[in-house]
């Protein structure tokens, strides 16, 4: 049984404990809520709860399908262990259909069709606001090899292969998703979470936010949203 050591770091989900192993973390899901970059500020009553769980089951779905994931081994309802990763400070957003600041930025309705797969790179870095760059910058600012790079972007594709199949098979459309990667071992691991934190799930019949955008753009009823997701992933994965 794992022993919670030193805290090491809160971000704005999640706090960070070391354990009696130096290559595991111990991970804690908060309720609070933040959008763009903290300057909006709540709390999802249970969100830690419920996107630990939908987490854990997205990773391990991803690791019985050949991707590698910082998932260790989910502990309780709000703590997990993960394996310590070297951070790439490079978020990957995956896009399937246009939304939030792809629409804004290009002019083009939300909810509109993408013939394929959009991938953005943002610079992890909550001061500037996250902002995007691409392989030049994380290259030449040292953020990240051009392996790193390019394995972190096939990666991405192969995980949307296999989310875009699995959320369609509860009913959901994946809009689109940030992804962060970490070094273990020479080779390039999934970390952080995918939750409806990170996602935007659409219902595929109504079109129904099931995500974060609800807090974001002040619609209600987040947590029933969220509470959706998990029902649906636990009869499928549960
Ligand atoms: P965006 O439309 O605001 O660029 O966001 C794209 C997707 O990435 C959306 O599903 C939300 C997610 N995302 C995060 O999880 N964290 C972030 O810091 C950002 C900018 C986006
Ligand atoms: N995660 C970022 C924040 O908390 C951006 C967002 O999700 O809107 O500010």
């Amino acid at each position: 049984m794992a022993v919670r050591g030193e805290f090491l770091y809160e971000g704005k989900a999640k706090k960070i404990y070391a354990t009696e192993d130096p290559k595991v973390l111990w991970m804690y899901y908060k309720d609070d809520a933040t959008a763009f970059d903290g300057a909006k500020k709540g709390i999802i009553n249970n969100k830690g709860i419920m996107n630990n769980r939908v987490s854990n089951l997205l990773f391990r779905l991803l690791e019985e399908n050949g991707v590698e994931t910082h998932l260790i081994e989910p502990l309780d309802e709000r703590n997990v262990l993960v394996k310590k990763l070297d951070m790439i400070p490079v978020e990957i957003v995956v896009r399937n259909k246009v939304a939030g600041s792809l629409a804004k930025r290009l002019g083009i309705e939300e909810g509109t069709d993408l013939k394929g797969t959009i991938i953005e790179l943002y610079y992890k870095n909550d001061e500037l606001g996250d902002p995007m760059i691409n392989e030049y910058h994380a290259e030449v600012m040292g953020w990240a090899t051009r392996n790193e790079l390019k394995e972190m972007q096939e990666k991405a594709l192969k995980i949307n292969q296999v989310l875009v199949h699995f959320f369609d098979s509860i009913g959901i459309i994946l809009v689109d998703y940030k992804l962060e990667f970490g070094r273990l071992d020479g080779r390039v691991i999934l970390g952080d979470e995918i939750s409806p934190d990170t996602c935007r799930l659409w219902d595929k019949e109504s079109l129904e936010k099931l995500d974060k955008d609800r807090f974001r753009r002040n619609l209600g009823k987040e947590e029933e949203a969220y509470m959706e997701v998990v029902r649906r992933i636990e009869a499928k994965l549960g």
